[in-house]
């Protein structure tokens, strides 16, 4: 202890999230609070969660289990509260139910999944599943994968709205063929929530799509953030510009994400999570500041010219 001061001691042991968890209130306070946006039924969430598909797909023995529950643990602990899944994403559904059950975490978190099936009764049969696959009473949000059957599945799932069942309506694609039908349910229908594909290398739901959101006050979700790690391997062994220091970005990852959220439509980024180590990057670019226009046209332009 001789060569730290106890301001640096009280730091340091804050940075170990088991001794975090102890330390008073004012130890724990020094991270900038998480930027937040409103997402019914929730109100305020955290505008980084959390995406399940193939990560949390099968996991079968105990090692490939211990990284997802302790993803689970971390992302809780923090205050993340939004996670995606889908009844198409294998187990994932199952995998999140068993977890978070065990865990004891089920109300502290925003469970969002889809219904992805070509007839109403197909789409029914896959809801129930879902609430005995997350295990739970109430599913925050359901949204209409890939706009399949969208005018039924809509109509059924504003019948489980108004019954309490589920919290939250939506739609989501991450196709630009489906762009413009996308925009047309955005216009036609009540929505409580989108969900679309966005990253810095891929912004073509910046045409539409997001300034749509933005002008209804719907809030986007964002799927593929890092279009499915195509953004690491663009910037591979690549020093971070001296510009993510402005925005309080230490990775790569916090680069990619304050991209994202800052956009005028305020979204939730979902970016594909299974470590501690993740959780803690991902969740941080949630903090601090965001980027202004001028920034980001320098971030496009940077990602472009690679
Ligand atoms: N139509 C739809 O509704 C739709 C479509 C697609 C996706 N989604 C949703 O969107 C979510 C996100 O998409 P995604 O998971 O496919 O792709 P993604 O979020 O763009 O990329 C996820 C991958 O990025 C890497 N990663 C994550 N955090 C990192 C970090 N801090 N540092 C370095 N690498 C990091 C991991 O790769 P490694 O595992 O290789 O380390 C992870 O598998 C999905 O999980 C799903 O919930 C919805």
């Amino acid at each position: 202890m001789s060569r730290l001061d106890r301001r640096e001691f009280v730091a340091a042991l804050a940075a170990v999230p088991v001794v975090a968890s102890l330390l008073p209130g004012c130890a724990r306070a020094q991270a900038p609070a998480f930027n937040t946006r409103p997402l019914k039924p929730a109100g305020e969430v955290p505008v980084v969660g959390i995406g399940t598909a193939r990560l949390y797909q099968d996991p079968q023995s105990e090692a490939d289990y211990a990284p997802l529950k302790a993803t689970l643990v971390r992302f809780a602990e923090l205050g993340g509260k939004v996670i995606d899944t889908a009844p198409s994403y294998g187990r994932a559904e199952e995998v999140l139910g068993k977890l978070t059950s065990e865990l004891g975490i089920r109300d502290k978190l925003y469970l969002a999944t889809k219904v992805g099936a070509d007839s109403l009764d197909a789409g029914k049969g896959q809801i129930e599943q879902s609430f005995k696959n997350l295990k739970t009473d109430f599913i925050d949000l359901i949204a209409v994968h890939n706009l399949r059957d969208t005018a039924n599945h809509l109509a059924y799932l504003r019948e489980l709205r108004d019954a309490g069942r589920i919290g939250a309506v939506g739609v989501t694609s991450s196709f630009d063929g489906q762009y413009e039908q996308f925009a047309a349910v955005m216009e036609r229908e009540q929505l409580d929530c989108i969900q679309i594909d966005y990253a810095l290398d891929n912004r073509n739901a910046a045409q539409r799509i997001l300034p749509l959101a933005q002008e209804k006050g719907i809030p986007p979700m964002i799927n593929l953030p890092f279009g499915r790690g195509s953004l690491f391997q663009a910037t591979q062994g690549k020093p971070l510009p001296d510009w993510a220091a402005e925005i309080g970005a230490t990775t790569w990852a916090q680069v990619f994400l304050k991209y994202i959220i800052s956009h005028p439509s305020k979204p939730i980024a979902i970016p594909g999570t299974d470590q501690v180590r993740y959780v803690d990057d991902n969740l941080g670019a949630a903090r601090g500041p965001l980027t202004d226009a001028a920034l980001r046209t320098k971030m496009e332009q940077f990602i472009d010219g690679l």
